[in-house]
Order: structure tokens, then sequence, then C-alpha cells
């Protein structure tokens, strides 16, 4: 087995990160609303063999166990996402006292096993009640949020110190309303700009009301996927596009948090179809944070092609790429990125927040899965890290996506990401070979 990278600092966060829906199920159990993602789910065509999270890996009612394992696996923090409409079933108005109460006891479990929630308060499960009056490109769901936020944070903070408001706002305006490939399915590049717009105002807010109602000191911040873009050739045109595609993906979310303005080439080139921004939205989005939690999987190479919408970019695969069954593995990239958003944005702290790989992973004739796959992908995306932290770059902790194989959105569960294998038959989990090897690379600081 490979040695594990060495040399992080003393107090680095070794963790792995889930999020609700994909791995709770009990959809309708206990007082939960309905969200955006059971809709999306429960109409055909959308999810790949027709999976849905009702079920997932059951952790609504086996979070015990897995709290056991996560303590098994060694690691300091459990990042995990709080269900929206299982706290406030409407979206907002009357509290679901059951809900908050299960997150209540994990939070208490979790520490009891000395292990620190890492808890993010958004990870696209709208409540449909929500989506019904305009979803996110109506401005009314920031304030819904906002409220969301002052429930749980009333609730929580006296014993979570890591809150993150949104897991990608990118993500959830772009696939949720302009490519239509996740909840709730919409195509409308200008409802998907204004959605982006909401999503990161939503987060101003939810960190201002997150610190007003907290008992203790907490950290607050954000987990954006970032991914280094490149041009796909030597053209003027290619280079032009990778600057396009970096300024919807990268800069559209970094700069108003970070500069409390939109990027001037992005206003320009998405011209009628730019937000609507009131006076003081901006201030309130870049209201300073804590942290930036930066998801990264891959890189982005990008073609300049007339026929794309919008930006006219299309996303091309690099010859000879080394890939997983949905990316290019590309570690050089971690590295770059780090340090491209370190010396043009300076977030007070760094942590990687998601970097994982999905595999066809199943049990041998022993019942041992065997992921040497992922543990190579863990190993070289954690020696670009430790060059970063060895550069003197913040960077404060490193969570691997997932700790549990589990509901991949569109795809279903046909795509593994966990260190631990789940049969979603019967249940069973079995801690994969790289579940063992991340348990010494977690262990090496405590
Ligand atoms: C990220 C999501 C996470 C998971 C991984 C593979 O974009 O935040 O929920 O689906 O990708």
């Amino acid at each position: 087995m490979s040695q594990p990278p060495l040399s992080f600092p003393a107090d680095f966060l070794w963790g792995v990160s889930t999020s609700a829906y994909q791995i709770e199920g009990a959809w309708n159990e206990e007082g939960k609303g309905p969200s955006i993602w059971d809709t999306f789910t429960h109409t055909p065509g959308h999810v790949v063999n027709h999976d849905t999270g009702d079920v997932a890996c059951d952790h609504y009612h086996r979070w015990r166990a897995d709290v056991d394992l996560l303590h098994d696996l060694g690691v300091q923090a459990y990042r995990f996402s709080v269900s929206w409409p299982r706290i406030l079933p409407a979206g907002r108005g009357q509290v679901n006292q059951a809900g908050l109460d299960f997150y209540d006891r994990l939070v208490d479990a979790l520490l009891e096993k000395g292990l620190q929630p890492f808890l993010t308060l958004y990870h696209w499960d709208l409540p449909q009640a929500l989506q019904d009056r305009g979803g996110w490109p109506a401005r009314e769901t920031v304030s819904a949020f906002a409220e969301y936020a002052r429930v749980v944070g009333e609730r929580l903070s006296d014993r979570v110190r890591w809150w993150t408001t949104h897991n990608e706002p990118f993500v959830a305006a772009v696939l949720g309303h302009f490519t239509g490939e996740h909840a709730p399915g919409i195509r409308d590049a200008r409802a998907a700009l204004q959605a982006a717009h909401h999503l990161l105002l939503s987060h101003g807010e939810a960190a201002h009301v997150l610190r007003a109602a907290a008992r203790r000191p907490i950290q607050v911040g954000i987990a954006l996927n970032l991914q280094p873009v490149y041009p796909a050739s030597g053209a003027v045109e290619d280079a032009q596009a990778a600057r396009r595609f970096d300024g919807l993906l990268n800069r559209w979310f970094l700069s108003p948090l970070y500069h409390g303005t939109y990027p001037e080439d992005m206003l320009e080139q998405v011209g009628p179809l730019a937000p609507a921004v009131q006076p003081g939205d901006l201030a309130r989005i870049a209201a300073p944070l804590d942290f930036l939690g930066v998801n990264y999987y891959s890189r982005f190479l990008a073609r300049h092609n007339l026929e794309q919408p919008v930006l006219h970019v299309e996303q091309v695969q690099a010859p000879q790429a080394e890939t997983s069954l949905m990316w290019e593995i590309y570690p050089a990239g971690l590295q770059e990125l780090l340090e491209q958003v370190w010396r043009d944005y300076r977030p007070g702290a760094l942590f990687v927040t998601e970097n994982g790989i999905p595999l066809a992973d199943a049990p041998d004739a022993t019942g041992e899965v065997q992921d040497p796959g992922r543990i190579d992908f863990l190993r070289r995306h954690l020696e670009r890290a430790r060059q970063v932290s060895a550069a003197g770059i913040p960077l404060r902790g490193y969570m691997v996506w997932s700790f549990l194989d589990n509901f991949e959105w569109a795809l279903g569960y046909q795509m593994r990401f966990g260190l631990v294998y789940v049969d979603f038959a019967t249940q069973r989990r079995i801690p994969k070979a790289s579940a063992r090897w991340y348990s010494q690379v977690a262990r090496q600081t405590t």
C-alpha cells in the first residue's frame, strides 16, 4: 500500500463529506416536506435508471451506526448538510421539531466521538413549496433562506463551529435552471443568473443571521465548485473562450464574494441576461468570510464554438487524458486552482471541502472492496494539497467526497464515490481499502 503523504500542519482537519438528499432517505417521514429533488426524481426521465433518494443510504435511520463508522475512520471532521424541508416543511413558517431533533442528536453523537460537525445549510434540496412560489429566481427565497438559517443557527450554533451556507451555487443555478439536468429542471439562462444572484445574496444574509444567532464564536464560509479553465488549443479564440468560461464558473461567484462586484467582462458578455441587482446587494454578498470551501474534481478545457448558447464555449476532453467514470483525473489542477484563488482573492482560510472519484467498486470473493484507483487518486491530490500548504497558503483541511456511496444526482446510484461501500439492497456498509488508507492519513496528525 502506498504511503500517505506527510507533513500537514498538526491542526489540519481531515474529513469526509456527504449531503442530506444523497444519503438520508426518509423523504416523507416525521414531518418532512417535499423538496425539489423529491419532485424531480419522482418525475420519469430525469435520473438514470429512475433512481430516487427516497431511501438512499437510509442514513436517517442508521445515523448512529454511521457515526460509529466515521469514528472508526479516524477523521476529525464530518461535513454534512441539513435538509431545509425537514426543518421548515413549507420552506418558512412552521418549524418541524422532529427534523431539528434529528440534527441535534447527530451533532451530539459526533461531538461525543470527538468529531467536528461541519454543517452545510443548502445542498440543493429546496422546499418544493418555495419552488411553487418561484424558487431561486424569486427574491422572496432569499428571506426564506435567512429564516431557515436563523432557526438552525439558534438550535445548533452552541455546538457547531463550522458553517457553510451554500454548496456549489453554480451547480444549483446553472444545472438547475439553464441546462435543466438538475432539479428544478428549468432551461432559461436569465432565470439561472437571477437564481445565482439570489443564492449569493442569501449566502450574505445567512452569514449575517448566523453570526447574530450564534451563541459561541463560529466560522462561516461557502463551498464553491471551482475548476482551472484552460484553452483547448493555442488559438486566440480558445484562449478567449477559456476566459469566458472561467468568468462564469469561477469569477462570477468569487468576484462578488471577495470584491463586491460582478466581473465587468462577464456583465458585458451576458448583456440583457444579467440579473436584477438591488442597491446594497453586493455589499451584503461581500461581507467578510472566515473560510472558502473548494470542491475540486477536475480541470476544464474550453474551445470556442458559436453553436453553444450564451458563452459559445464547448468543453473538450484532453487527448490521452486519464479519466475516471466521469471526469479527467488532473491532480495538478488542484494546486494551480488553490494558488490562483489565494493570489486573486486572499480568503481568510481555505478548505478542500470535496475531492474524490467515482469507480465501479464491488466486493470481491472475500467480501472486501479493493479500490486502488481511489487510493491513487487521493494520494496524488493530497500531494498537491501538501505543496499548497507547504507554500504558506492557509489550507486548513481536506474532505473526501464521499463518506458513503450515495445517490449521485442525475446519475443515480451507478457512480460510487464512497470510502465506504453501500450495498443498496441490504444497506450493508463495507469500508473499502481506501477507507483504511485514508484512516492512516487522518490519524497521522492527531
Ligand atoms: C459535487 C456535489 C456533490 C457530489 C459530487 C460528486 O458537485 O457537491 O453532491 O455530487 O459533486
